[in-house]
């Protein structure tokens, strides 16, 4: 008997890395076949040097035909796709959400194809911002994520009841970059973490991105019968914002305090990125608690103790703890 076909696109990101971990270690009857743009990378090919169960192929999600080949065979497919940072800054959100956007349909397209061997695709989303809040909050990297799930709740497109979205909270390790990067304040002689949201809002964190989104995915795909055509919330914990200033003193032995600020102050301060990040914040106030879930039907929803992982799942704290923040805050 052949081994089944566990597809990770995007193997080399947080996120891919952090499945592909998660699948070797505990479902080891599967071969992986691990997507890069670049299959002639240092990270890839030591990949492909690394375990004989992974297969690297190198896809272009601009193109159908790549993904197709890359999708041929396949029983599962967890996909994620990345807003990315060098086409926001070059050509700006509208083009980095348009880039994404086609990534996911391509995607979703080519997994459609090959419905006769897919059991179970994975789709690493966020909330529509847009189509919950009636169009106040348009979030360029949330909306890049929904042509895709649109098209996958469409049951003529015969994959509603095989997919699982997964809603991937912030990363504990946002901290370690700009905008995020705490700055020394001369007058209060300590660290300042500045976002523009109260300090009682309550921020979804998925905490440790590596192991938890793996830890997850890996669950997911245990228990099809609860997860498939359901919402897997990518939440372990929910932190205020000076949560996780706290969880970044406690891990660095730095004090790190946070201060609120408004919108308009931390876009002056950032420019595109920080209306990105800023509008994200916002949300997350407006939508209070249950801002990862809003939208959809509490019968859809699926929790990390659901799946009966939650123990499992490492806080941000734990994740901060992994870098030198003496070098990092300078
Ligand atoms: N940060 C958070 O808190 C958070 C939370 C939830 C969701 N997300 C979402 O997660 C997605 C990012 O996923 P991730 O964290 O797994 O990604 P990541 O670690 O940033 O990985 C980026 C991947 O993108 C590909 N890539 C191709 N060209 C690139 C370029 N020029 N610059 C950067 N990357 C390039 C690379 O894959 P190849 O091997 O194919 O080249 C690379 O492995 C984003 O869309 C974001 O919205 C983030
Ligand atoms: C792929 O990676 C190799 C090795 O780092 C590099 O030389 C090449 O330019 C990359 N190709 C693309 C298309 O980015």
């Amino acid at each position: 008997m052949t081994a089944p076909i566990a597809v990770i696109v995007g193997t080399l990101g947080a996120q891919g890395s952090s499945v592909l971990s998660a699948l070797l270690e505990n479902q080891p009857h599967y071969k992986i076949r691990a997507l890069t743009s670049n299959a002639t990378s240092p990270d890839a090919i030591r990949l492909a040097n690394s375990n004989p169960k992974v297969e690297v192929l190198q896809t272009d999600l601009s193109s159908p035909n790549s993904l197709l080949e890359a999708f041929t065979g396949a029983s599962i497919i967890f996909a994620n796709t990345v807003f990315r940072p060098d086409v926001f800054l070059s050509q700006g959100a509208a083009a980095a959400e348009e880039l994404e956007a086609s990534h996911g349909l391509n995607i979703v397209h080519a997994a459609s194809k090959v419905a006769s061997t897919l059991q179970h695709f994975i789709w690493s989303t966020l909330p529509d911002a847009e189509g919950i809040t009636a169009g106040k909050y348009k979030i360029p990297h949330f909306q890049s994520k929904i042509p895709a799930e649109r098209y996958l709740l469409d049951p003529a497109n015969g994959l509603v009841d095989k997919t699982t979205f997964l809603r991937v909270g912030m990363y504990g390790s946002n901290l370690v970059r700009d905008p995020y990067k705490p700055s020394f304040v001369e007058e209060q002689v300590k660290y300042i973490m500045t976002l523009p949201c109260s300090p009682s809002a309550r921020i979804p964190f998925v905490g440790s991105e590596t192991p938890n989104i793996g830890l997850i995915v890996d669950a997911i795909i245990r228990q099809p019968g609860k997860t498939m055509g359901k919402y897997v919330l990518g939440v372990s914990e929910h932190l205020t914002a000076g949560g996780w200033a706290a969880a970044l003193s406690a891990a660095s032995n730095v004090d790190v305090a946070f201060l609120e600020t408004s919108l308009e102050d931390y876009e002056r301060r950032w420019g595109p990125i920080g209306t990105e990040i800023g509008l994200m914040f916002k949300l997350i106030e407006e939508l209070g608690q249950g801002s990862f879930t809003a939208g959809v039907h509490a019968s859809l929803i699926v929790t990390p103790e659901d799946l009966g992982v939650q123990g499992l799942l490492h806080s941000s704290e734990d994740r901060l703890r992994e870098f030198r923040w003496e070098e990092i805050l300078g």
